[in-house]
This record gives C-alpha cells, structure tokens and sequence, in this order.
C-alpha cells in the first residue's frame, strides 16, 4: 500500500522514462519528482528529501553510479533503486553492495517497478521503525543506568554520613569539605563538570573508612607507623567502592586525597602536577577541615594556627596554586566566625 506522504524521484536523462514511470508510480499514490541529470536531482533532494530515489546507472555527465554514494552519504534514511539496461546488471548489482536497495531493468515491466517500490518502501519502514525502537530502547537504558547510577551514589552519601555520624570527631566533616573544595574550585574557575567531579569526589572522600579499625581511628595518642598505614588504606578502599557509579576521575580524586604535592606521601607514585587537580584541591580542603576540628590525639586548632599550618605545608604538602586560592575563598573567615 503506498503512503501518501512518501515522495519518490526519478532521475534519468530520458524525460520519456520520467514521465513514464512518474505516471505509473503516481496512479499508486505516490509523490513524484523528476530529474533529467545527477545536478538536477541533488538539488530537488536538498529542497525536498525523498524517500526513495529510482536512478538511472548511465547518464551523461555524472552518472548514477557516481551519485549513489552522495546520495546515501547526505540522506541516509533515503532508499535507492537502480535503473539499468538488462545487459548491464552486473552495475547494478554492483550499485547494490555499494547502498542501493533494488534494480529494475529496462525496457521496464510498470508492474514490477511497482513492486520493486512498494517492496523496497516497505523495507523502509521496517528499517526506520526498529532504528527508532532502539533509539527508545537506548534511551531507556540510558535513564535506567543514570537512576541506578544516582540511587548508589545517594546509598555511598548516606553510608558516609551514618559513619560520620556514630563518630564524634568528624561529624559533618564531608558536607564542610565539600563545601571548601567547592570554593576552591570556583575561585580557580573549574568548569561545570569538573565542579561535579569534585562535589562528588569530597563527598565521598572518606567512604574507605568503613575498613577502618575503629579502635585506630579514635586512637587519643599517636600512631605507630603500621597504625598510620592502616588508616590510610581508607583512599584505595574508597576509590574502590565508589569506582562502579563515578567516572575515573572521581576515583582518581579519591585515591590520591593523602597525596602530597612534593611527592613524599605514604606509597606515592605521582607528584606535582601529576596528582589530579581535583585531589590537590580535596587535600588542602580535607586538611583544613580536620585541623580545624577536635581529632582524638588533640583539640582543634584556632584558625590561626591552622592558616599558618597551611603556609608551611605549602609547596611540600599542598600545591602553592591550590593553597594561595584557598586562601582567597571565604572558607577561612567561614571557619573564624562558626563553630563545625
Ligand atoms: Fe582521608
């Protein structure tokens, strides 16, 4: 059956053959063009695409054979059937591992040129019908994965919170870090998504904890080195845990948290500029934060003392450039005036 709306055009240098053929296919209902040559024809399709081109293979000038790939590089969804003298078949036959749909002999039997057209229109719209099923279906999925994606991510967030929570010492420590890496980050003027990236990155910074030793971890005095290393664990073990619902970016960020800008931290293997920025920027945000809150082995330090802390670190343990636009943020002055 043909469809009103489907617009086929026929282009060979023989007006008899258009006009024949464009009679016939038009009793069946179909929109129809001519075209005497290739020029012809391409500026009808780029005026008004059609959904099906009959192509004569020999015309002077640029030939049906040359057309043919123009045709489907700039209207793919196009269908192409190959008009051909019965002794050259083998061109068309050609045409057709190179995108043409159909061939039709001349002298041509109307009947079969119909069918040829109502065949190939038909394939048409299968193809263009399971093309948009999965599109739909890829868009699906697509969604699917994203709210899996935010369902995990907000499953890690409460995780940490419900750590920080049952510990007295770093209550609210993610939420205020975040919000310092966040500054920093604006005032080095981080794109959107590298934003997003170190929102989620220090939310999640501290997940690894959960493979702590609480015992450790609250430790009042200091720690001995297989202690600290221990404790430490917590970067790889939340890179991991996160590493399923974040782009490795995030994981990188979380991985290299402790990192220190000179390369000297525990088990280091980058350094410099090498450590993402993102994981330059959480260190001095993290850093600041727990000095300027109680830790089992001390109280918290004035602001002051912590500024100075940062200075010293600067260029050994932080990257200078990260520190110096901490320190133009307002989390400093944040921190002199509210209590964690
Ligand atoms: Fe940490």
């Amino acid at each position: 059956m043909a469809n009103l709306e489907e617009r086929i055009l026929i282009v060979d240098d023989e007006g008899a053959i258009t006009r024949l053929l464009r009679q016939k296919l038009s009793r069946k209902g179909y929109g129809c063009e001519e075209a005497n040559s290739a020029e012809q024809a391409l500026a009808r399709l780029r005026i008004n695409p059609a959904e099906l081109v009959i192509l004569d293979v020999k015309m002077p000038g640029k030939s049906g054979i040359e057309l043919l790939p123009e045709i489907k590089s700039s209207w793919p969804d196009t269908m192409v059937i190959m008009a051909t003298a019965v002794a050259e078949t083998s061109v068309a036959i050609e045409c057709m591992k190179r995108g043409a749909e159909d061939y039709i002999c001349k002298p041509f039997d109307l009947n079969e040129v119909a069918l040829s057209v109502e065949r190939t229109l038909g394939a048409r719209r299968l193809q263009l019908e399971i093309k948009e099923n999965h599109r739909h279906l890829e868009e699906k999925v697509g969604q699917q994965t994203e709210e899996t994606r935010k369902l995990f991510l907000g499953a890690i967030e409460a995780l940490v919170l419900s750590l920080e929570a049952k510990d007295k010492y770093t209550g609210g420590h993610s939420r205020r870090t975040t919000e310092i890496a966040l500054a920093i980050g604006s005032e080095l003027g981080l794109s959107t998504d590298d934003m997003e990236d170190l929102r989620w990155g220090s939310l999640l910074h501290d997940v690894g904890k959960i493979a702590v030793d609480q015992l450790i971890q609250n430790k009042p005095g200091t720690l001995t080195r297989q202690e600290y290393e221990h404790i430490m664990i917590h970067a790889n073990v939340g890179a991991g845990i996160v590493r399923p619902v974040v782009n490795e970016r995030v994981v990188e960020m979380i991985e290299h948290h402790h990192d220190r800008f000179d390369g000297s931290g525990l088990r280091q293997v980058v350094a410099g500029n090498d450590i993402p920025l993102v994981a330059r920027i959480l260190a001095v945000a993290d850093t600041f934060d727990a000095m300027t809150s109680d830790r089992p082995y001390r109280s918290a330090m004035s602001l002051e003392e912590a500024l100075g802390e940062i200075n010293r670190g600067t260029g050994t343990q932080f990257d200078p450039v990260v520190a110096s636009a901490f320190l133009k943020t307002k989390a400093p002055k944040n921190r002199g005036s509210t209590k964690p």
